[in-house]
């Protein structure tokens, strides 16, 4: 049996849409037996649901990867601790998806590289900006190459001393709704806001500057147009400005909020948030979590 804990990711942080993730100690568990026939029990967030199916992306992850390697694969023993909330924007498919496949390679001995499990993660996924920090840690920008060959996988420094809370309101937001709400194309105008504001946040956690943040984590892509399935969306950003949070962005394709703030305002910027939301008759908790540096764990 293999057991592999794969972390929550927050995606985009603002304007670096598709391309920044990154990794929380915040973790979903799965453990795994090659087995005859195919068993699946899950406890923690969603567990009624996913018990019982073989059709969870985890399972469809650890087939790929028998596939892949030409390995034959009757069934499997799949037990599911699910830690990270599901209402949406903390990564729990991308999650799904690198347990399942750092699951089944263990058990065959690693037959691929971490670059080979990221592509077949990202053709689970659809875009790689969640499984990458998944896999290699902490904060990362990663690029599709253009002729097919890979990515690109960049580690950014995350700012020290800067401590991350999450807020997470009761609503589901699936992130295949979000990225309908997206137009296919956008403005010159729109494009230039994003490519410097993504420039300007890399390069303020490259040289360790968060004061930065509050201007680099604007974003005219996809934040607005999401945020009519997020009441209160504008305000809980506000909220967060206001008690001290250094940049704030929406976790993802939402409905989760991930701030970055020092760590005495941790509290306020949480409760802040919680605030808002309540103030939109949305309810919401907070949470604290850690930056994870090394991606997954084999235990
Ligand atoms: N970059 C993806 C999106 C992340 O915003 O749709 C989804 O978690």
């Amino acid at each position: 049996m293999v057991t592999v804990m794969a972390p929550a990711t927050s995606a985009n942080l603002g304007p670096g849409f598709d391309f920044l993730g990154l990794a929380l100690e915040l973790y979903n568990t799965v453990h795994f037996t090659p087995a005859d026939e195919w068993t699946v029990t899950a406890e923690g967030y969603g567990a009624a649901q996913l018990a019982g199916r073989t059709d969870l992306l985890v399972c469809q992850a650890i087939k790929r990867v028998y596939a892949e390697t030409g390995h034959p694969l009757s069934g499997g023993k799949v037990h599911l601790e699910n830690r990270i909330p599901e209402v949406g924007g903390l990564g729990s498919s991308a999650s799904a998806i690198v347990g399942g496949l750092v699951a089944a390679n263990y058990c065959l001995g690693e037959p691929l590289s971490k670059d080979q499990l990221l592509a077949l993660a990202t053709t689970l996924e659809g875009h790689p900006d969640n499984v990458a920090p998944a896999l290699f840690g902490g904060l990362v920008g990663v690029l599709p190459e253009p002729l097919g060959g890979g990515h690109t996988v960049l580690k950014i420094p995350f700012p020290k001393d800067l401590h991350v809370v999450l807020a997470v309101p009761h609503l589901r937001v699936a992130t295949k709704e979000a990225r309908q709400l997206l137009p296919a194309k956008v403005t010159m105008e729109e494009a230039i806001f994003n490519l410097a504001h993504t420039g300007v946040l890399v390069g303020a956690c490259f040289s360790n500057r968060p004061e930065l943040l509050r201007f680099a984590m604007r974003d005219k892509l996809h934040q607005d147009r999401r945020s009519v399935l997020i009441p209160g969306f504008h305000h809980v950003l506000e909220a967060a400005y206001r008690e001290g949070a250094m940049g704030v962005a929406l976790s993802g394709s939402g409905p989760s909020i991930i701030a970055f703030c020092p760590g005495e305002r941790r509290e306020a910027v949480g409760e802040g948030m919680v605030a808002a939301f309540a103030a939109h008759n949305i309810k919401a908790r907070w949470l604290p979590v850690a930056v994870n540096n090394e991606g997954y764990r084999v235990l």
